[in-house]
């Protein structure tokens, strides 16, 4: 059994994990940034990375101390190598560089995106390569054919917002503020999901491709018009990317033979979109697996999660890795 030390840094969570090859927890700890970025409506990168430097290194202390280790007793270190704010990538990079350098265990450089595909397997051991993942972010929106550690198969992405990002617009829109997913879900508890009409952009196309860009400016409208409640907005945008996730997601179960449905990301934290491609998995006879909410949003347990598959397969990574802003699966 190896012990993984895992760090994340790549955009407003700071995030420390120790996590086991055995799919142990041993210690995890996160901090959003969300009430310095607030006041700007968004992340703002070099905020993000300032923020991260003073972070950082408290909760490495801190995830070391609750699982009573050592940092000499962890057989390696992962660190988000990207995608992501760069100046974000690079502290946490570095941090990791830095504690391979003293301590002489390997470094593994991770890929977020790999993060978030492979975290579903850290609480579901029964989920077997290969499934079908929808990985719904703040950054990206993407379906993959998740083959194996490091085989990826990308079926489809955002050809302009990610949907985290929508659910943030929407919520900026409707002077929820940021971060946006949740509060936009909480309002929508309180709202008709059939009162507002708004667009589902692709719906019924052939490939199954996503786009956000026509519902953001859609709800804009209907925020501009006074016509309607903001929990009415809420609960019909929701429902809205829902739908897309649901059709879209349909096509591509039916371009792949893979037994099971997962999906993972922050947008996979919503109540409702869980809920619905649970019911999609049953239709189209496949399993289904979601991580738990905690797992879905930024964290660095599954970073330490995919390091220690990474590590299993002996993959790691040179002192001299870069970080980058920009790295597709
Ligand atoms: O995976 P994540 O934490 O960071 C990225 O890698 O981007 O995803 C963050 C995104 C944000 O856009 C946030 O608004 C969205 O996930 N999100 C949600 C919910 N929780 C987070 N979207 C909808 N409903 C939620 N409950
Ligand atoms: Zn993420």
């Amino acid at each position: 059994m190896a012990v993984i030390l895992g760090l994340e840094s790549s955009c407003d969570d700071s995030a420390a994990a120790l996590v086991t090859s055995d799919r142990q927890i041993l210690a995890q700890a996160v901090v959003g940034q969300a009430d310095q970025h607030r006041p700007f409506g968004g992340v703002v990168p070099e905020i993000a990375a300032r923020a991260h430097v003073e972070i950082l290194p408290g909760l490495v202390r801190q995830v070391l101390r609750d699982a009573a280790i050592e940092i000499g007793e962890v057989d390696a270190i992962a660190a988000t190598a990207g995608p992501g704010l760069v100046g974000g990538v690079m502290v946490g990079l570095l941090a990791g560089k830095g504690l391979s350098l003293a301590t002489g265990k390997p470094l593994i450089a991770v890929n977020h995106l790999e993060g978030h595909a492979l975290s579903p397997g850290l609480t579901d051991a029964s989920l077997d390569f290969p499934y079908l993942l929808l990985l719904a972010s703040g950054g990206h929106c993407q379906l993959l054919e998740v083959r194996g550690v490091g085989d990826y198969r990308r079926l489809a992405t955002t050809i302009d917002d990610a949907a985290g990002e929508a659910f943030d617009k929407a919520a900026k829109q409707l002077g929820l503020g940021y971060p946006g997913g949740p509060a936009v879900e909480q309002l929508a508890g309180q709202g008709d999901p059939e009162a507002v009409p708004l667009p589902r952009p692709l719906v019924g196309s052939g490939e199954p491709h996503f786009s956000f860009a026509g519902l953001k400016s859609a709800v804009q409208r209907a925020v501009q018009s006074g016509k309607y409640r903001p929990a009415d907005i809420a609960a019909s945008f929701q429902a809205a990317v829902v739908d897309c996730f649901v059709d879209r997601t349909r096509i591509a179960l039916r371009k792949s033979d893979a037994p099971s449905l997962v999906v993972a990301g922050g947008v996979a934290a919503n109540a409702s979109v869980r809920e619905a491609l649970e019911t999609l998995a049953a239709e189209e006879g496949r399993a289904f697996s979601v991580p738990p909410g905690w797992l879905c949003t930024d964290n660095a347990a599954m970073i330490g999660w995919a390091g220690a598959q990474r590590l299993a397969a002996g993959w790691v990574d040179g002192l001299d890795v870069p970080a980058r802003a920009r790295w597709p699966l």
